[in-house]
């Protein structure tokens, strides 16, 4: 039997020791930015246990650009430290550290997700923060009760690609190795995507190739700094999952559009347009977004990556098995159990032994099991 999940996976000069990916999770423990002990010990203990590569979760390109007051953020140099520290361990453990870079458009200015969501208001409590002028492509509020953004006038829009620009090359000069551009879940690209979010009347609305035509400047600039040896990724809403949204022809062709400006994988997500931070639009099942992956990988002949409720080993080998995407990555199973790749291992391919883990367990581990189970040390 062969198992794909943990085979090699290289784009560039850069390789994975398996398809498993810590998809980014928002932490919402910075502050101004800066990564601390706590994402160090979050992002740590999966580099200890068997991905491949580690997503940093939503990394602002300027201040105003972040969700809550907790964001991470690299706007500016003082920053880089911090987050070098950090693509240090993961690559001492053999992991490829990459780093999601995003503006969460007119879903920034929010509460932690424990504190509610929504916006911030003048008025909240005292440890929910201050709010700050959001923007989008059109001056629409994500949801009853959410701030009105300011529309981005031409001048916002080079301004972001500079900052953008300034913030890819920080996470190069901190030692990442594989970027990916949020473009998902009704942060600011996507609502540029999006005709439910995008209104605008001039070359930056209307079809699907002026929504697109602001994301793909990003991706252009980005990818001018970024090593063409280097990977890089754009992770969309493959569907909005509601009418006059997004559907998967139109993400189809955005792939297309990326894969010829040079992006190397999707990240097959989906939703997050409208109705509150954390509406489920598309229906949730394990796997439900991995037909996302699929049809684009078909369709635009780019490879991706699927996400969204994979559970269980046999389901993440077979997704790679059968072509459906290359990389696997998991959210909250990660969080359930950060060595998730490292049973999923031993379960899949029947190895009893504790070679795949860190040294410092596996020896340990070797050796209970041997006590536990005489006859199979003798023979082994
Ligand atoms: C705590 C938490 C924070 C998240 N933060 C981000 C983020 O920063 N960027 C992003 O694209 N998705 C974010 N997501 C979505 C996940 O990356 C993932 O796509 C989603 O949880 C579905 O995968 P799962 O079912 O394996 O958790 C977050 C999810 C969780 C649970």
């Amino acid at each position: 039997m062969s198992f794909p999940l943990f085979t090699p996976f290289t784009l560039g000069s850069v390789t994975s020791r398996n398809r498993l990916v810590v998809s980014p999770m928002c932490q919402y423990a910075a502050v101004d930015g800066m990564p601390n002990d706590w994402h160090l010990a979050h992002l740590g203990r999966f580099a200890q246990g068997g991905f491949g590569i580690i997503m940093l979760e939503a990394t602002a390109v300027v201040p105003e650009g972040r969700i809550t007051h907790g964001d991470l953020g690299l706007w500016s140099d003082d920053h880089i430290p911090a987050f070098t520290r950090l693509s240090h361990f993961i690559k001492q453990q053999g992991v490829v550290p990459a780093i999601q870079l995003g503006h969460a458009g007119r879903k920034a200015s929010s509460a932690r997700p424990w504190h509610g969501n929504g916006s911030l208001q003048v008025d909240g409590p005292a440890d929910h923060g201050q709010p700050w002028l959001t923007m989008a492509p059109s001056a629409i509020p994500m949801a009853e009760g959410w701030h009105t953004p300011k529309e981005m006038t031409s001048l916002d829009m080079e301004t972001l690609k500079a900052q953008w620009v300034s913030a890819t090359q920080r996470a190069l000069q901190s030692g990442f190795e594989f970027l990916e551009v949020h473009a998902a879940h009704g942060y600011l690209l996507h609502s540029f995507l999006s005709p439910l979010s995008n209104l605008r009347q001039d070359a930056y609305g209307g079809d699907l190739d002026g929504r697109m035509k602001f994301p793909l400047e990003v991706v252009e600039a980005v990818r001018a700094v970024w090593p063409d040896d280097k990977p890089l990724a754009v992770r969309i809403s493959a569907v909005d999952g509601l009418d006059g949204g997004i559907s998967i022809e139109d993400s189809t062709r955005f792939a297309q559009e990326l894969k010829s400006r040079g992006v190397d994988i999707v990240d097959c997500s989906s939703g997050g347009i409208a109705g509150g931070a954390s509406a489920a639009r598309v229906a949730r099942k394990p796997g439900f977004q991995v037909p996302f992956a699929q049809a684009i990988r078909a369709g635009a002949g780019i490879k991706t990556m699927a996400v969204g409720l994979i559970m269980d080993p046999v389901m993440a080998n077979d997704v790679v098995a059968q072509g459906q995407a290359d990389l696997v990555a998991l959210g909250r199973e990660a969080l359930v159990n950060p060595n998730w790749p490292l049973h999923a291992y031993r379960s899949l391919t029947g190895d009893t032994s504790f070679d795949q883990w860190p040294v410092q367990a596996g020896w340990w581990l070797d050796r209970r099991e041997w006590s536990l189970n005489p006859t199979a040390a003798a023979a082994g």
